[in-house]
Parts: C-alpha cells; sequence; structure tokens
C-alpha cells in the first residue's frame, strides 16, 4: 500500500518541496526513513511510532519505508514528523488518502502526539500558497505566523488526530489565545540618546549616518562613548516598511527568534562579540547557516573594538558590504541570503587608545602604522562617516538642554522620505546605496562647492574615493536640512566627517 504526504523541507530562507512516500508491505516489522534525511529527520522515526500509538492508532507492524523525495535535496529538522505520520496513517487505511495530494503538513510531534511549531513556518506558508495546495496544516500556535501569508487557507491543529480530523473533512482546532509578547524592548524603555552628556557633534554625526544609512567609524579613547552612543543608534532609526518587515520575520522564523507571529516593527541591532568566527558573522555555521550579517538585514551590525575582530572575519564582510547580500555554501549546495544593514564600527585610534590625547598616548609610529593597516582594507573602503569622539565635558548635567531620540527620529525620517522621492526612478533608496554613476546623477555641487573640492584636493585631504563618500555624505546632510541641493554648509560638514585617507 503506498500513500503521498506533501510537506516542505527549508533550504536557505526558502521552503522547498518535498514528497513523503509511505509504503507498507509484509514482512517483519521495521520502520525505515530514507532520502537525504539529518539526524532530526531520522529520529522522526522514534516520534512517529509513539505518537500514532498514544493517538489511540495502530502502528502497523509490518515492513514501513518513508522515502522523502526528490532524494537530492538535502531534509534536515523535525518538520516531516507530520507528513511522514499521517502518510502511515492513510497508508495502513486509518485515514482517507484524497486530501492528501492536496493539503501540506507541517510539523513536529511530541511522544504524546502533540503537533508542534517548527522553524521557517512563514517560508512554508508563502510556498504553500505558491503551489496552489488547497490548504496547509499546521501547529494551531503557529497559524497567527502562518496568516502573515494573506490568501492562504490553514488547519491549525494541537494533536495528530486534530490534523487526522482535518484531512478527513473537519474542523481545525481553535488558535490558542495570544500571549501578550515583549518584543524586544518597546520603544519607551529603548536607550534614549537623552543618557548621554554633551557630544552635540558625535550626536549629529550619527543622525546623519542614520538619516543616509551611511556605514560609520567611531574613533576615540577608552570611555569616551562609543559604545554607549552605538547602543542607541536603534533609537534614531525609522520604523521597518511592511515589506522589510516580512523580509525580517522570514529571517527570524527560519533561526527561530521570532517572536510570537507578529511582525517586527524595529529594526535588528546585532553586536557580536569580536571573538566571532567568519562562519559565525557571515554564514556557514548555525541557524541554517545564517551569520551575524544576515540577521542584521534592515537594521544595524555594531563592530565594537573593530581592531580585535579576525582578519577573516572581516574580509568576509566585503561581499555583503558591496551587494547587500551574502551567499553561503554549505554541503554542497550553495544559497544567497540578503544581507543590506549599516555597519557602525567602534575602535580605538591607537594600540593603547590614547593617540591624539594630551601626551599620554605610548605607541611609537610603527605600533601606529601597523594598527591602522590592520584596519585599513575592504572595509574602511566602504565606510562613509568617520567620527572622532573626545570626552565630554564634566558637571554640565542639568542645565544643557538634551538631545533626545524621539525628536532626531523625526528628523532622520523626514530625510528618508526626501531620498526616497528623489531616488524614486533608481534601483536604491538611499543615500548610501548609490554607486557613483548614481550619486553623479544627484549630487551636483554649485560653482563654491566646487573650489571648495578643489581645494580640499590641493590640500591633500581628500582623495578620489574620499570624494565621493564627501558627496554623498553632503546629500544626506542636505536632505536632513530640507534643503534641496547641497550647499556650502553641508559641503563642510561632510568633509569635517570624512574618513582620514591616511587610514
Ligand atoms: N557623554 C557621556 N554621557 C554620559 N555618560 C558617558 C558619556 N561618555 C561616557 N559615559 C560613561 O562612560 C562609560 C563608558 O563609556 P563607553 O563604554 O561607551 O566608552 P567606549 O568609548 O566604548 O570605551 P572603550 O574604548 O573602552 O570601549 C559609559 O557606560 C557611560 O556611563
Ligand atoms: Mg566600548
Amino acid at each position: 500500500v503506498l500513500a503521498r504526504a506533501r510537506t516542505f523541507t527549508i533550504e536557505g530562507l526558502r521552503a522547498r518541496a518535498v514528497t513523503v512516500e509511505v509504503d507498507i508491505r509484509p514482512g517483519l516489522p521495521a520502520f525505515t526513513i530514507v532520502g537525504l534525511a539529518d539526524t532530526a529527520v531520522r529520529e522522526a522515526r522514534e516520534r512517529v511510532h509513539a505518537a500514532v500509538l498514544n493517538s489511540g492508532y495502530e502502528f502497523p507492524a509490518r515492513r514501513i519505508t518513508a522515502n522523502l523525495a526528490p532524494a537530492d535535496l538535502p531534509k534536515s529538522g523535525p518538520g516531516f514528523d507530520l507528513a511522514i505520520a499521517c502518510g502511515v496513517l492513510a497508508a495502513s487505511g486509518q485515514l482517507p488518502t484524497e486530501r492528501l495530494s492536496t493539503h501540506a503538513l507541517f510539523g513536529e510531534l511530541s511522544l504524546d502526539g502533540e503537533v508542534r511549531a517548527c522553524k521557517g513556518t512563514l517560508a512554508v506558508a508563502e510556498a504553500t500558497l505558491k503551489a496552489e495546495l488547497a490548504k496547509l496544516v499546521l501547529s494551531s500556535s503557529s497559524v497567527r505566523e502562518a496568516s502573515l501569508v494573506g490568501g492562504l487557507p490553514l488547519g491549525g491543529v494541537r494533536y495528530l488526530a486534530g490534523a487526522a480530523r482535518v484531512l478527513s473533512g473537519g474542523e481545525p482546532d481553535p488558535p490558542p489565545e495570544p500571549v501578550p509578547q515583549a518584543r524586544g524592548r518597546t520603544r519607551s524603555r529603548q536607550l534614549d540618546l537623552r543618557d548621554v552628556h554633551g557630544q552635540p557633534r558625535a550626536i549629529e554625526a550619527l543622525a546623519i549616518a542614520a538619516a543616509g544609512a551611511h556605514n560609520t567609524l567611531l574613533s576615540g579613547s577608552p570611555g569616551t562613548g562609543k559604545t554607549m552612543l552605538a547602543q542607541r543608534i536603534p533609537s534614531i532609526l525609522p520604523p521597518l516598511s511592511p515589506n522589510e518587515a516580512i523580509e525580517v520575520m522570514r529571517i527570524q522564523s527560519v533561526t527561530g527568534t521570532s517572536g510570537g507571529g507578529t511582525l517586527p516593527r524595529e529594526r535588528p541591532f546585532r553586536s557580536p562579540h569580536h571573538s566571532i568566527t567568519s562562519a559565525g558573522l557571515i554564514g556557514g555555521a548555525k541557524h541554517q547557516g545564517i551569520g551575524e550579517v544576515v540577521l542584521a538585514h534592515n537594521g544595524v551590525l555594531f563592530l565594537d573594538e573593530l581592531s580585535e575582530f579576525s582578519r577573516s572575519a572581516l574580509e568576509g564582510l566585503r561581499q555583503p558590504l558591496e551587494d547587500g547580500r551574502v551567499s553561503i555554501s554549505r554541503a554542497a549546495r550553495s544559497a544567497v541570503y540578503p544581507a543590506r544593514f549599516m555597519m557602525v564600527a567602534a575602535t580605538n585610534p591607537c594600540p593603547c587608545g590614547y593617540a591624539g590625547v594630551e601626551r599620554r598616548c605610548r605607541c611609537t609610529k610603527a605600533d601606529l602604522i601597523r594598527y591602522r593597516r590592520r584596519l585599513s582594507g575592504p572595509l574602511l573602503d566602504r565606510v562613509d562617516l568617520l567620527v572622532t569622539m573626545e570626552h565630554a565635558p564634566h558637571g554640565r548635567r542639568q542645565d544643557e538642554s538634551p538631545l533626545n531620540s524621539a525628536g532626531i527620529r523625526e528628523r532622520v525620517i523626514e530625510a528618508r522620505q526626501r531620498q526616497a522621492r528623489r531616488l524614486s526612478h533608481e534601483r536604491v533608496p538611499l543615500n548610501a546605496y548609490m554607486d557613483v554613476a548614481t550619486l553623479y546623477r544627484h549630487a551636483k555641487l554649485d560653482e563654491r562647492g566646487e573650489q571648495t573640492m578643489a581645494r580640499a584636493r590641493e590640500r591633500g585631504l581628500l582623495s578620489a574615493r574620499g570624494e565621493d563618500r564627501v558627496l554623498r555624505v553632503a546629500l544626506t546632510v542636505a536632505d536632513l536640512e530640507g534643503s534641496a541641493r547641497i550647499e556650502q554648509r553641508h559641503l563642510a560638514k561632510a568633509i569635517s566627517l570624512r574618513l582620514d585617507p591616511a587610514v
């Protein structure tokens, strides 16, 4: 007897169709699963066996083979349990077969027959809709997440018996009461720039960075507040657009970090420790091979203590910084992931940390050169803004008019809207993503501007690449001020935030 059930496996961020064929024939009792399955899939044997018995069905004492097709597609995770169990029930005549070919099944089974949520629900729901299947049967606790894909009939069930009921034409279980989820920090409890004393220049620079999504390097001695400022960048970023939120959700769904099936509103902020491996940062290790650069998609990747990161990890940032995506090869297959993020890095200016501060720096000239060379290369080529941090003056706490995040965020949002309008006919929505041709179409300087640039060039302050960066940033400064063109003061500001050509 043969039954076929339909399910999916997750590859990269997408779900790929898998057919579970269950064959039952006379012979010594055995239960085998074949078809490029990983450990979690092979362990489905034990779970399915117990779940079928504990749900009050019979487990046929014959030779049972479950084949996961196509055979060349690697299958991973416990999401096949439900399809295998239903296949066994159908092949042994305990379940009508007709709906098996039109219903997708996705879920892990517990030993007592409970259907559990699995990673990648959103991708599976999208793929079910695309495959034009009639219904997706899954854990009722996943219904919220799956329903983000509009127009797909869902059969949320709590137990294997519920799935059997839906496959016999019955009703699904009601979804569980939504638990009020605290999704990360709510906006009111987010770290706020209000806590930072002084530092108006650095805060202004961060506003520019946030407005244009410019990659930024914070440089300064220990204790100047680099980490403190960087951690507050999320508070001045605009919320995710609906499209961006779905992209982030897809990633969180596959990595099992999505909370309760509600769309995220805030941009991801990832701050991996500097001991992270290249596989952890770029991808290939855990989480379906998804690295920090992908988890930071549509948000911020903060590299604190930049000079401590391994050379190979930093080298790997080149592709995502250039293309906004990253391709990862695993088990002879490769997948492309989105990885468009704003990079923020913090570093001391020299090995001892005190270069430029009075006479405290103990580094030799050779130390400095070595240090700068370590930081240079592919990474700094993609940094638009250099923020040099100094100690904030003490004791001016009360009388200062505080800059707070909400006010800055308003300006950032307006500046982004202005960019989106200007770039509506280009492929990119933000100043930082413009290639050189796009940049020169949009960043026109008047005569005085040209003269300023020429002077900076003559004085050796700007390289050709530095000039492009200055223009990009100047455009963002103008956007922040609501100016349609780049004025002299915008340019001057951008030049003051340029990356030192010697770095
Ligand atoms: N402008 C400031 N306003 C309020 N507190 C500050 C300010 N600058 C520094 N601090 C205080 O100093 C502490 C150290 O700052 P932070 O960790 O951000 O320094 P850092 O520049 O990252 O130093 P390091 O190079 O050692 O990593 C902060 O936790 C904060 O309490
Ligand atoms: Mg720090």
